[in-house]
């Protein structure tokens, strides 16, 4: 895990964190309530705006896709997030965009709207930890349980280190 300039988020009272994959249905939401779950068992909650989108509407207005709602579950996590499209405000509204994989992050830089906004975007790989074998999180939409799981503990893992680059 390389070490981030999040120093001056430090002081501020309120830090924004979105999470971004493509569909906005899988990886992105799973992200944002695992994120709250590590806030809330610190009980730092109030310090933090959290929110998650997809760089595409393809399933703008759904609830999160039935596996990854049925594989959190049975770590404790309720997914109750409406999917959404990345939009240009989201690069005012929050400090930190976090992309799921390559793609993600190529398309958040062409969204972008300055240098500045592009600065936030990181992706969720840099927050793995040393001596991780991916180097992203997988899109598991086609893939079986063991890609839905495979998201999970992959993102378990990144929450922590991001709460911990983000606060300590
Ligand atoms: P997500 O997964 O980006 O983790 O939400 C996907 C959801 C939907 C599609 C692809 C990936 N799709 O092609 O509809």
């Amino acid at each position: 895990m390389e070490k981030h300039k999040f120093e001056e988020l430090k002081t501020k009272d309120k830090i924004g964190v979105l999470f971004v994959c493509l569909g906005n249905i899988c990886r992105s939401p799973a992200a944002e309530a695992m994120f709250r779950t590590v806030v809330e068992q610190r009980g730092d909650s109030a310090r933090f705006e959290l929110d998650s989108a997809g760089t595409t509407a393809y399933h703008s207005g759904q609830q999160p896709d039935k596996r990854m709602r049925v594989h959190a579950l049975q770590r404790g996590i309720r997914l109750e997030h409406v999917c959404r499209r990345v939009q240009a405000d989201d690069f005012e509204r929050f400090d930190v965009i976090v992309g799921m994989d390559a793609s993600n992050l190529q398309n958040l830089r062409q969204m972008a709207p300055s240098v500045e906004a592009a600065r936030k975007i990181v992706g969720m790989a840099e927050f793995f930890s040393a001596g991780s074998r991916y180097d992203c999180v997988p899109d598991p939409y086609y893939e079986g349980a063991e890609g839905f799981e495979l998201v999970l503990d992959l993102l378990d893992e990144a929450c922590v280190n991001l709460y911990e680059e983000l606060t300590v």
